[in-house]
């Protein structure tokens, strides 16, 4: 039985879903996942390599898989990766299964905090200005859909965002 004790962190790349997941796991004493990671321990190969390999439509099948088997847990704070909104029944179990949590991202900051990294295959060889810009307006309903709570993580260190969050949710779990 699910108790709605799990806690789940969706938001554009850059939005610090990782970081904000993982203190939020400790202050919440819960194990913290994070779909990405998952995936990547279950194939043994980088979310780049997957995606050279067999697509987005491969990786998109495989996030699936993990965000079902994930949500089955329970008790824990799950970071999902960007783009795992964009499933349906993604968005059905995350929005059923726990407390949705929306970490809301300027483009200006998303850019600055994704700036070095390499491993995000959306972003290599395309002006990530541009291709941010663009999956945002995509994508920003269907955060919105299924946000229980936003919080904005712009200019906010990671602690500052966690705490937010776990006050909120103390204050709706009415302790
Ligand atoms: C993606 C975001 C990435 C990762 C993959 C696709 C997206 O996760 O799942 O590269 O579609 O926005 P992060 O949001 O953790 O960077």
């Amino acid at each position: 039985m699910i108790t709605q004790q799990n806690v789940y962190l969706i938001g554009p790349m850059g939005s610090g879903k990782s970081a904000v997941g993982r203190q939020l796991a400790r202050l919440l004493h819960l194990p913290f996942h994070d779909s990405d990671a998952d995936i990547e321990d279950r194939t043994g190969v980088n979310i780049a390599f997957i995606f050279e390999q067999e697509g987005e439509a491969g990786f998109r099948a495989r996030e699936k898989e993990s965000i079902e088997r994930l949500t089955l847990l329970d008790g824990v704070v799950l970071a999902t990766g960007g783009g795992a909104v964009l499933d349906p029944q993604n968005r059905r179990l995350l929005a059923e299964r726990g407390a949705v949590v929306y970490l809301k991202t300027s483009l200006d900051q998303q850019i600055a905090r994704t700036r070095h990294a390499r491993h995000r295959p959306l972003l290599n060889d395309v002006d990530p200005e541009r291709a941010l810009a663009g999956l945002m307006e995509h994508r920003a309903g269907l955060y919105a859909e299924i946000a229980d709570i936003t919080v904005s993580t712009d200019h906010r260190r990671v602690q500052l965002v966690a705490e937010e969050i776990h006050q909120e949710l103390l204050r709706r779990r009415g302790a």
